[in-house]
């Protein structure tokens, strides 16, 4: 018999795997979380390697329970379909058999921006939404979560919208306004190209945007025009570590 504790979360990022215990019910870290640099090249088991180093960090706290890791990539059931933002050996890897292999506990991996659109839905700026929710991450690349009536449609991938000729990241990511230096100015009008043609194909009737950049939601949000309301994440860099609990969780009940 395993011992029950409490759920561990684990955000991979380009530059840090951050992980903790969860604490669902309050839908926040149960600890102070741990953050370990992404190893480079941050191939499949160069990862899955520090992966089991923040779960040995937690073992005592969070016993037998499972384990929720997001990447950023798409993902399913367990296997990693694309390589946007991350090393392109992950492509056909099955994350969940090598990191089982490696930690010896079950898990469950899913999209970066999933487990922040869930996080963001059960604890954040969508609770209790209804209807239609876009949740984007603002980041290196785009992230997107597509959840309606509190249902995650998974592996959205809305940063690969084209814009204006481009791949929408590339435009309209945080990191399009640094590389370029594009001043607020010009970022809020990508921006508003972005959520503008998000709002035609999808009709959604509430976007939350997260990221880094929006700890600034003051300087560009209320600057766009649209019919949805769109408002700054709450959860922060929490986000991904807490919805990939929240989705480890949920799956071990419904799979008994
Ligand atoms: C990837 C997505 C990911 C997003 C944010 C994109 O480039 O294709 O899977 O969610 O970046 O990390």
């Amino acid at each position: 018999m395993g011992r029950q504790g409490t759920p561990l979360g684990i955000d991979v990022g380009g530059s840090g795997i951050k992980g903790a215990p969860v604490d669902l019910e309050q839908g926040r870290l149960a600890q102070k979380r741990l953050k370990i640099a992404t190893p480079r090249p941050a191939t499949p088991d160069a990862v899955a390697e520090v992966i089991d180093q923040i779960v040995d960090a937690f073992a005592e706290q969070t016993g037998d329970s499972p384990i929720g890791v997001t990447l950023p990539a798409v993902v399913i059931r367990g296997r990693v379909l694309s390589a946007a933002n991350i090393d392109p050996s992950w492509v056909d890897t099955d994350a969940e058999a090598l990191i089982k292999r490696h930690t010896g506990r079950a898990v469950t991996v899913l999209n970066d921006a999933d487990a922040a659109g869930l996080a963001e839905l059960h604890h954040g700026a969508a609770q209790g939404a209804h209807g239609l929710v876009i949740l984007t991450t603002l980041g290196t690349g785009i992230g997107s979560a597509l959840i309606h009536d509190g249902v995650l449609v998974p592996n959205s991938e809305l940063g690969h919208l084209e814009l204006d000729g481009y791949d929408a990241e590339k435009r309209a990511a945080s990191s399009a306004k640094d590389r370029e230096g594009l001043s607020w100015d010009a970022y809020v009008d990508r921006l508003q190209r972005y959520y503008s043609a998000l709002e035609a194909l999808f009709s959604p009737d509430l976007i939350v945007v997260g990221g880094g950049i929006s700890r600034d939601a003051d300087l560009f949000l209320p600057r766009l025009r649209l019919r949805a309301p769109i408002v700054p994440a709450r959860l922060r860099n929490q986000a991904g570590i807490i919805g990939a609990a929240w989705r480890a969780v949920d799956l071990a009940v419904a799979s008994g």
